[in-house]
């Protein structure tokens, strides 16, 4: 039989790509994929250090393999991705149950970090970084895949060194994927079944910039016209490099999703300042202004941080007047936590801790308002969604909703999750639904999601106005 390994991801959807180039490279060694930690010889867990929380909660799954390892002695545990790289060895210091370390440009190395590992029975460190991106690793069987959306990585590493921001230091300098890689992977893709891809980087905007390749827009030209994908989504954009050409391309890419994520930060100048993000609140205003001259209806999701040292109440204002001002779509936001390579971690004053919960709290009850009643204004009109697979919670929501039934998750083109149950509507011969654009009539609006009826493939009333990404 052969080994099993597991692979455990925390953080962010860059980890979840990097967690699947691992598992193909474990693949082409010899090991399967274990279906739970337990069952494994090899557990590995894919780390995230953007904040404190994120990589406290990486040492404390560290800290309960322990147990695990006691239990089956010849268990193979190994650490990668953000906190790896930012911790090296000093992990396998405090861990002795750890067989090693490895850092956010090694995962093409794994085999050969393993190989040593058992045969020398020795603990090993690689964080070693380089400027060269590893090609890609496609000898996983692609028929396993049943999801019909995937990550693509197009670049790693920034170079935009914002004050709070530990990803220059764990991930490097920015490195784009030659084109040709990256559309023959998303052909790959296709063919087995994936309908939607997410073109992942930290800056997508300045795509080949460094290296002269073609530029993000180009890119997206070339992804736009491979036939059989479906829809097209990117993440994230940093507003100072977000240029007319991105722009237009929304309303030129028939696959191209109808959402931006612009993270923004602060709304305050002062703090954008201090933050290094290059751009003006007023900038950014007028970012989002040309983005609706394109596309009115396009959605606008954002980052936001609260409690950065030197957030004074006024600051903390400007933020939420923003926040009222451009309506966005959906938002993550966070309190200020200090990295320990990132320049903010000097800067004072440190905002306590009590406030900085007490903005979150209220930025996300701004935020909340708005959402709902962006979501109801929905409610009655028909879209089209990219059905996910089987939604993992159920809402009850009553008989009369269908909710008894099996249910459906999809998104709309602008990132909206819709849930639904199948014999409501039309449809009701299709008995796997992944994969499957349906149109829905949008019933019911939550904080953050929709519940809709399907209605006959060929639709009686027409898409809302932009909605349907497909419309030529
Ligand atoms: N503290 C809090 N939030 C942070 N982010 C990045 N670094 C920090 C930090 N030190 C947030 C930013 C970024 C998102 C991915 O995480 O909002 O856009
Ligand atoms: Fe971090 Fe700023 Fe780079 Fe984003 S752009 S990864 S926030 S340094």
């Amino acid at each position: 039989m052969r080994k099993q390994a597991y692979i455990h991801t925390l953080g962010c959807q860059m980890n979840v790509y990097d967690s699947d180039q691992m598992n193909n490279r474990l693949q082409a060694a010899g090991y399967e994929q274990a279906k739970s930690m337990e069952a494994a010889d090899l557990v590995i867990l894919n780390t995230c250090a953007i904040r404190e929380k994120a990589q406290q909660k990486a040492f404390s799954f560290l800290g309960r393999l322990a147990a695990l390892k006691r239990k089956k002695p010849g268990l193979i545990i190994g650490v990668g991705g953000c906190v790896a790289q930012q911790e090296g060895e000093k992990i396998l210091e405090r861990m002795p149950h750890l067989d090693f370390v490895f850092g956010t440009h090694a995962a093409a190395r794994l085999p050969g970090i393993i190989q040593l590992v058992t045969s020398e029975k020795r603990r090993v460190v690689d964080t070693e970084m380089s400027e060269i991106i590893d090609a890609y690793e496609s000898t996983r069987a692609l028929s396993e895949i049943s999801k019909p959306t995937r990550f693509v990585t197009i670049m790693r590493g920034c170079e935009n060194y914002c004050a709070y921001c530990v990803v220059p230091y764990v991930r490097g300098s920015e490195v784009s994927r030659d084109p040709r890689d990256i559309l023959a992977e998303i052909r790959d893709l296709v063919a087995a079944g994936v309908r939607e891809v997410t073109l992942l980087g930290q800056n997508v905007n300045s795509y080949g910039m460094k290296e002269r390749l073609c530029p993000f827009p180009e890119l997206l030209k070339k992804v736009n016209e491979i036939d059989g994908l479906q829809r097209i989504r990117f993440t994230t954009s940093h507003p100072k490099d977000l240029s007319e050409d991105l722009m237009r391309a929304f309303t030129e890419l028939d696959k191209l999703c109808n959402h931006i994520h612009l993270p923004v930060q602060s709304g305050s100048n002062l703090i954008l300042e201090r933050m290094n993000r290059k751009y003006t609140r007023e900038i950014y205003l007028k970012k989002v202004e040309r983005l609706r001259h394109y596309r009115p209806d396009i959605a606008i999701t954002s980052d936001f941080i609260v409690g950065f040292p030197g957030e004074t109440a006024d600051d903390f204002k400007k933020t939420l007047d923003m926040i009222r001002e451009v309506e966005y779509d959906g938002l993550f936001a966070f309190k200020y936590s200090d990295r320990p390579q990132a320049p903010a971690v000097k800067m004072t004053p440190k905002v306590p801790e009590a406030t900085k919960l007490k903005r979150l709290q209220r930025l996300l009850d701004v935020q909340g308002r708005i959402g709902i009643r962006k979501n109801k204004a929905l409610v009655g009109s028909v879209r089209e969604i990219l059905v996910d697979g089987l939604s993992k919670k159920k809402v009850e929501l009553g008989r009369a909703d269908g909710a008894d039934r099996v249910q459906w998750t999809g998104r709309t083109t602008t990132n909206k999750i819709v849930n639904f149950s199948p014999g409501e509507g039309a449809e009701t011969k299709i008995s796997d639904y992944t994969g499957v654009l349906v149109q829905v009539e949008i019933k019911r609006a939550f904080p953050h999601s929709l519940w809709g009826r399907p209605v006959p493939a060929e639709p009686t009333a027409p898409n809302v106005k932009g909605e349907n990404c497909f419309a030529a």
